[in-house]
């Protein structure tokens, strides 16, 4: 794959889950609009969700071997608590965009503070399911002038 999407902890629940911070969509509709939209540009893509901090770290570690070229993750909770994921992500030196669903900013202090943001290439957060389609649609065209 040339690009990742890494979804972090609780993301498999998306749609059910709180939905007037997370939407309606589920994490299938997004997985497919984003595999859609790769598709169309003639660029690999793949789709992951763990719910555990060591297998989001080693399929980071894969990503490497695999030759992933950019990465868009949302780590969702680990945002704001793992320093291993940031390792991790640090560590294989793949250029990533960190998206959130919500504005985090607006929301509880303990939400406010990222242990990705000042490694990612951008971050956007708030704009919904749209969030993760303007990333990959940034990637293609950065992809195009790699
Ligand atoms: C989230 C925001 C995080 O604070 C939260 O823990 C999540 C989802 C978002 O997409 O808005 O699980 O990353």
């Amino acid at each position: 794959a040339k690009l990742l999407v890494i979804h972090g902890p609780n993301l498999n629940l998306l749609g059910t889950r709180e939905p007037q911070h997370y939407g309606a969509a589920t994490l299938a509709d997004i997985n497919r609009a984003l595999a859609c939209r790769a598709e169309a540009a003639g660029v690999e893509l793949e789709t992951f969700q763990s719910n555990h901090e060591g297998a989001l770290i080693e399929r980071i570690h894969a990503a490497r071997d695999e030759g992933v070229r950019y990465i868009v993750i949302n780590p969702a909770a680990y945002t704001h608590t793992s320093v291993a994921l940031r390792d991790a992500i640090a560590a294989v030196a793949i250029p990533f965009v960190e998206v959130h669903l919500s504005n985090v900013h607006a929301r509880e202090p303990f939400r406010q503070h990222s242990y990705f943001s000042d490694l990612a290439i951008g971050v956007i957060c708030g704009l919904g399911s749209e969030g993760y389609l303007l990333a990959l649609e940034y990637l293609l065209n950065k992809l195009n002038n790699d």
